[in-house]
């Protein structure tokens, strides 16, 4: 008879090595703190330092984070100017760190429509840490969206069809993943969400098929090492089964 489920084993389930973050809640941590929302985004970019620095120790090896989304251009001019104004602020300040520390900065979603002083930033960071290809990965998901990204990539195979170098029928589900603009990070693991929200709000549609989803009450500006930890330990209970059985069952199988 085969050996029952052991649940309680001493071995722990591995974890992420690649976790996505929605960071959500910036506007609501400086609204109960009587602040403008300026302020809350500003606490988020201490937050993103801190996750970032844990997650390593964490075992994780790529971090994929949503810092501004192709509908985040609705939002009052005043704050889009002010989120972009961030993402200079991190890179000045944290770059260096960054590039001596092992980490490689990637940043997905489209170019077209940000301003030069931010696409200058982007490719300075990029430069900067190219040097670190194989080591931590931070990638900034940046006037990304989803549907854009998978439209973009259906629109890049259509051009090599039509330049006749592949047919239709070539394509399979690999190859789209090669035509997204993630395809050089490793297979999405695990989706946080903070503040409360249930929703994936058209971040890394296709990559998370599979991926285990964590939503956690805490706010962004208050995330770190600790939250990290708890939202890992949750992947950890977790039993990914890709569409199979359960793994314990195929081990038992054989
Ligand atoms: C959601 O909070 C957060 C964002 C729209 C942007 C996230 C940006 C940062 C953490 C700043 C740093 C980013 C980078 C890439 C350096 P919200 O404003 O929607 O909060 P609310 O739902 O409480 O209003």
């Amino acid at each position: 008879m085969p050996p029952a489920a052991d649940h309680s084993s001493a071995v722990q389930a591995p974890g992420p090595k690649h976790v996505a973050i929605i960071m959500d809640g910036n506007g609501r941590w400086a609204k109960a703190r009587g602040m403008p929302r300026a302020l809350g985004h500003r606490a988020g970019v201490q937050a993103l330092k801190r996750t970032v620095e844990a997650a390593p120790g964490l075992g994780v090896e790529c971090l994929t984070v949503f810092g501004f989304s192709t509908e985040n251009w609705r939002r009052p001019a005043q704050e889009v100017s002010e989120l972009m104004g961030l993402v200079k602020l991190y890179v000045q300040t944290d770059l260096a760190r960054l590039a001596r520390e092992g980490v490689q900065v990637r940043i997905l979603g489209s170019r077209q429509g940000l301003p030069p002083d931010i696409l200058e930033i982007v490719d300075r960071a990029e430069a900067a840490t190219a040097h670190n290809a194989g080591g931590f990965l931070l990638q900034v998901a940046f006037n990304y969206g989803g549907r854009a990204d998978i439209v973009e990539a259906a629109r890049r195979f259509a051009h090599v069809v039509q330049s006749g170098q592949a047919r239709p029928d070539d394509l399979d589900e690999a190859g789209f993943d090669r035509l997204l603009c993630t395809a050089k990070g490793p297979p999405l693991d695990l989706v946080v969400r903070t503040s409360g929200e249930v929703r994936l709000s058209n971040f890394l549609l296709w990559e998370a098929a599979y991926a285990e989803l964590v939503f956690q009450e805490i706010l962004w500006p208050d995330y770190g090492a600790e939250a990290l930890a708890e939202a890992i330990e949750q992947y950890r209970r977790r039993d990914r089964r890709f569409g199979g059985v359960e793994s314990h069952d195929a081990v038992a199988a054989g």
